[in-house]
């Protein structure tokens, strides 16, 4: 009998992310299985962490890694088997740890069997699962553009239609409007909560209620409407976390997402405080600089707006993203500090905080030549771009800030061969940094990254201010240091961090004179914070003067 999550238990915890393919392989075959997590979970029950995000495990041909699903209810067998996978839910559970499925339910793979059987013939029951258009075959219904790049139409000689994809041609999307789609992915959910599930991560969900004729793609009309029904259908179970990937979420749209009484999903993961830096129009491959005060405006805004009425996800890092301590952090000479600094200043706010595999570890981007990498956007990014004449250097120089095979090199275990991932070639290179970077180095040092998340983690169990109390930023307009308050009737916390490589003046509000340092990067403490230094102070029995 697995245990039975209170209420809630989300708003406690703190979720660690796991890309399959890259965390351990067990068999040699350069590719991560769900064997290895099951050798890794004492490492994650050490960290402390509650539950863990378990990106798509599916049976996939693997276009975009798994977020192209052929069967929902069947394990990519170089993963491993369905009896492996239950054995992980089990052994995960005995450590206090849930595991959080990873939900693709805008599309499914051009291989699935509904998709199949939609290409046969437009009389097919399945026809109706998928988005399709009449027309001839030299021109798309429309000139939509797809988040992979091409067309959002692909051409069916066996229908004469176009159907829709957003992503890869690969990736068909879903009709939501057909109700036997709906009551079909209800029904795949509850397969896995009778698996014993803690809960799920639900890919692009702003992105279901598409209407291509109104080129809506985002947030359409009909979204809100499908989450509450899918919430009631799927979600009955009170412990079960729903958490919605939402690229286009604003606070004014999470409070509906994550709205307290559970009509929609547990809580909203939005990119806003990660998109300041892409180029005006959202073009995430033309880097502006990143300003400090945007982050701050960003990161209260969300604190403000959804206290009390909402939930957010705290997160720097997955693997879509590159490896923050490579972008706000400095990750040579101040690699560790600056990277404890943004666990610190992460940590202190009120939502729930996700760990990407090998945050804990402070793991940096790589730069690869083009033809070592994998990833099915950065791919057909390079290919579009050097078409359109780009310059080679300018493109590479997109990659290696943005790609998101930064996030997805195969964890560092080790400063053995491979890092310890693979005894054989590993699918996509190890970070050539892991002789000095590796959880082993981590592990015995009691002053690395990982034992300062493994502390944070401990904190924010330990005093309810994490939880609930109300964020105040100080110092609003210094673009070196980012300084706020939480607090509760009878705690206040204070959070202080230099986001630069100098040293900064800074003195504590006559409040903290007195008040205990939970937390510091640094040993030494004076009026002159060392680069990125990052402190959390706490008081108790505050009463405001
Ligand atoms: C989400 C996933 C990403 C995937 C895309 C399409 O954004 O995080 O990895 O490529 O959806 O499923
Ligand atoms: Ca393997």
């Amino acid at each position: 009998m697995l245990q039975k999550r209170e209420r809630g238990w989300w708003k406690k915890a703190v979720i660690y992310q796991i890309y399959p393919k890259s965390f351990q392989d067990t068999n040699g075959d350069g590719i991560g299985d769900l064997p290895g997590i099951l050798q890794h979970l004492d490492y994650l029950a050490e960290l402390g962490i509650d539950a863990i995000w378990l990106c798509p495990v599916y049976a996939s041909p693997q276009v975009d890694n798994g977020y192209d699903i052929a069967d929902y209810e069947d394990i990519w067998p170089v993963l491993g088997t369905m009896e492996d996978m239950e054995n992980l839910i089990r052994e995960a559970d005995r450590r206090g740890i849930g595991i959080i499925m990873d939900l693709v339910l805008n599309h499914t793979s051009n291989q699935h069997r509904w998709f199949q059987a939609a290409c046969t013939s437009r009389d097919s029951p399945y026809h109706d699962y998928y988005v399709w258009r009449d027309g001839t075959p030299d021109t798309p219904p429309n000139d939509m553009m797809a988040c992979f790049g091409g067309s959002m139409w692909t051409w069916e000689p066996h229908v004469q239609q176009w159907y829709f994809h957003q992503f890869a041609p690969e990736q068909p999307d879903l009709n939501w409007d057909s109700p036997a789609v709906r009551q079909e992915l209800y029904h795949m959910i509850r397969f896995w909560v009778d698996k014993g599930v803690a809960g799920f991560r639900l890919d692009v969900i702003d992105q279901i209620a598409k209407d291509p004729d109104r080129k809506i793609t985002g947030n359409g009309p009909k979204l809100h409407a499908y989450l509450r029904e899918l919430s009631r259908e799927a979600f009955r179970e009170e412990g079960l976390v729903s958490v919605g990937e939402a690229w286009g979420a604003d606070p004014e749209r999470a409070r509906l997402y994550s709205a307290p009484d559970g009509s929609e999903l547990s809580m909203v993961f939005q990119f806003q405080h990660i998109c300041l830096d892409n180029a005006p129009g959202g073009e995430k491959w033309d880097v502006i600089p990143l300003k400090l005060t945007d982050l701050k405006r960003c990161l209260s805004r969300w604190q403000t707006e959804l206290h009390g009425c909402g939930w957010n996800s705290l997160f720097w890092n997955n693997h879509d993203l590159p490896r923050i301590v490579s972008r706000w952090g400095d990750d040579r000479r101040y690699r560790v500090e600056s990277a404890k600094m943004l666990a610190i200043l992460l940590y202190g706010l009120e939502g729930t905080p996700y760990l990407y595999q090998g945050e804990e570890l402070a793991m940096t981007n790589i730069q690869l030549p083009i033809d070592q990498y994998q990833d099915v956007e950065l791919l057909n990014l390079y290919r579009d771009r050097i078409a359109a004449g780009y310059p080679e250097e300018d493109v590479m120089r997109s990659i290696w800030a943005r790609g998101r095979d930064n996030a997805r090199t195969p964890m560092q275990w080790n400063a053995g061969p491979n890092a310890g991932f693979t005894e054989g070639t590993p699918w996509l290179p190890v970070n050539p940094n892991y002789r000095e970077i590796n959880a082993e180095a981590a592990l015995a040092d009691p002053n690395s990254v990982f034992h300062c998340y493994q502390k944070l983690i401990a904190l924010r169990k330990r005093y309810p201010v994490f939880q609930d109390g109300t964020f105040t930023l100080l110092e609003p307009d210094s673009e070196s240091l980012f300084v706020y308050t939480r607090e509760t009737a009878d705690e206040l916390l204070l959070v202080v961090c230099n986001f630069t490589g100098n040293p900064e003046p800074y003195s504590l509000p006559d409040a903290f004179q007195r008040a205990e340092l939970l937390l510091s990067n640094y040993t030494t403490h004076t009026d002159i914070l060392q680069p990125y230094e990052a402190r959390l102070y706490r008081k108790e029995e505050y009463h405001a003067i």
